[in-house]
């Protein structure tokens, strides 16, 4: 079995890693990949977003199966693509088409599918932009704080919470004016939850799934959950405040009501579905959808997967008999090592040392280059994560944090508080 996997961030690292230990994976590459990536497979030069380079690959290097990291080729349709090129044959390519990929690619449509699948969720009320004076009505029949959502792709700028109604107006009146093109000429106007975050993911044919292990982020850049957001500071797993009981009423109320609604609605699905939950009393409700794993949920997830991920993959993609998935009941924890001015800014180039002495610790790459035989620099906000599993979460800190202290970087920045 030849795998490609698409992408080239964390995330990416660690579903190489895990997919290169399966006896099912014969040769493994990773378009474009990073040079971490490169430990477990051939990276190459493709790009993910046009899928005529996708399918050069595809025949290139006999790929047998596509695992897609990033939501973005998902949701621009590369799958539809690829089949227009009749470059997938008997191939499987784990990741839905554009249709599928609007539960992360289009909150209204998430939002209007929950609706129907009676699944819980934050009310909700959507506008599109002929429709500004009656979004603003709205606003002031809503109690702060006000949620506002970009109805498509913003990376991760299409969110706005905020307490001050005259900022809300502003911001909506820039939102329906295009402030992110299309993907904000529809706007959610949502009720605010308020309640503890965690993440949920399940692989899925549209018909079957299997769960992995619960994990939550860290979202702000800075401690104490202060400062603007990032794409993910840190992430744990299992998550302290998650118990069997939280596990039950988030499969018969949200998993399985979602899987049944894709097949009801003839949604072909073949792929990662991301749960992002908030629990409210001790109730679950879906925040959002994404149609891929997170990053950095996902280096934390695999360390704790012990089944193998590949099989899981090949099962549903052949609609085969599903194995259960097994995982350890230790934890993992992961650090996310950013570049100078992240999230505002990323600045590249500096040159990175002491990632090699860090005994069982994984170091995963996030936004890393090398050239040729040159030294590693950071490329990218998100620059490293730093994983590790044991006995416990303080365990598994304490050795994230003392692999840590013999990386540098130049304005290399994280956070000290994840998992306290
Ligand atoms: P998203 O881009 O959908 O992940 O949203 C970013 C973050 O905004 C989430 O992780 C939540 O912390 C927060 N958020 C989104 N929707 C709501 C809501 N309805 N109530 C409270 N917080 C929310
Ligand atoms: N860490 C959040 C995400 O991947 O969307």
């Amino acid at each position: 079995m030849n795998v490609l996997i698409l992408g080239g961030g964390g995330r990416e690292h660690a579903l190489a890693k895990k997919i290169s230990e399966s006896p099912l994976c014969t040769s493994l590459y990773i378009g474009p990949g990073n040079p971490g990536t490169a430990e477990y497979g051939r990276n190459i030069d493709l790009n993910i977003l046009d899928a005529e380079s996708v399918a050069q690959a595809l025949d290139r290097y006999s790929i047998d199966l596509i695992v897609v990291g990033p939501e973005q080729p998902l949701v621009e349709g590369l799958r539809d693509s690829l089949e227009q090129l009749s470059a997938l044959k008997s191939r499987i390519f784990f990741g839905p088409g554009a249709l599928g990929a609007k539960l992360e690619g289009s909150k209204g449509f998430a939002k209007d599918f929950m609706q129907r699948h009676g699944i819980p969720t934050a009310g909700a009320h959507i506008f599109n932009s002929t429709e500004l004076e009656g979004a603003l009505a709205h606003l002031q029949n809503q109690r702060a704080p006000y949620v506002l959502k970009a109805d498509g792709l913003a990376a991760g700028k299409g969110v706005i919470i905020t307490s001050d109604r005259a900022e809300a107006e502003r911001e909506i009146r820039e939102l329906l004016g295009g402030r992110f093109g299309e993907a904000s000429k529809t706007v959610l106007i949502e009720d605010f939850l308020s309640g503890r975050e965690f993440s949920v993911f399940a692989l899925t044919d549209g018909q079957r799934f299997l769960i992995l292990p619960e994990a939550r982020d860290y979202k702000r850049v800075g401690e104490g959950d202060t400062g603007p957001n990032t794409g993910g500071m840190g992430s744990v797993s299992p998550v302290e405040y998650v118990d069997d009981l939280m596990r039950n009423k988030v499969l018969e109320r949200i998993v399985k009501p979602t899987i049944e609604g894709l097949a009801k609605e003839k949604i072909d699905y073949l792929g990662f579905v991301f749960f992002g939950l908030i629990e409210v009393e001790g109730e679950p409700f879906v925040i959002e959808y994404n149609v891929r794993m997170g990053d950095p949920e996902t280096q934390s997830v695999m360390l704790r997967l012990e089944s193998d991920l590949l099989e899981h993959i090949l099962e549903l993609g052949k609609g085969e008999p599903l194995s259960p998935v097994h995982f350890s009941d230790r934890a993992a924890a992961t650090v996310v090592l950013c570049s100078e001015g992240y999230p505002l800014s990323a600045r590249k180039g500096d040159p990175i040392e002491g990632t090699e002495s860090v005994g069982s610790v994984e170091v995963f790459h996030s936004g890393t280059k090398r050239e040729g035989e040159g030294p590693l620099l950071s490329w990218g906000g998100r620059v490293l994560s730093v994983s590790a599993l044991a006995e416990d979460l303080p365990r598994a800190l304490k050795q994230c944090y003392e692999a840590v202290g013999h990386i540098r970087f130049e304005g290399m920045h994280y956070r000290k508080d994840i998992g306290r």
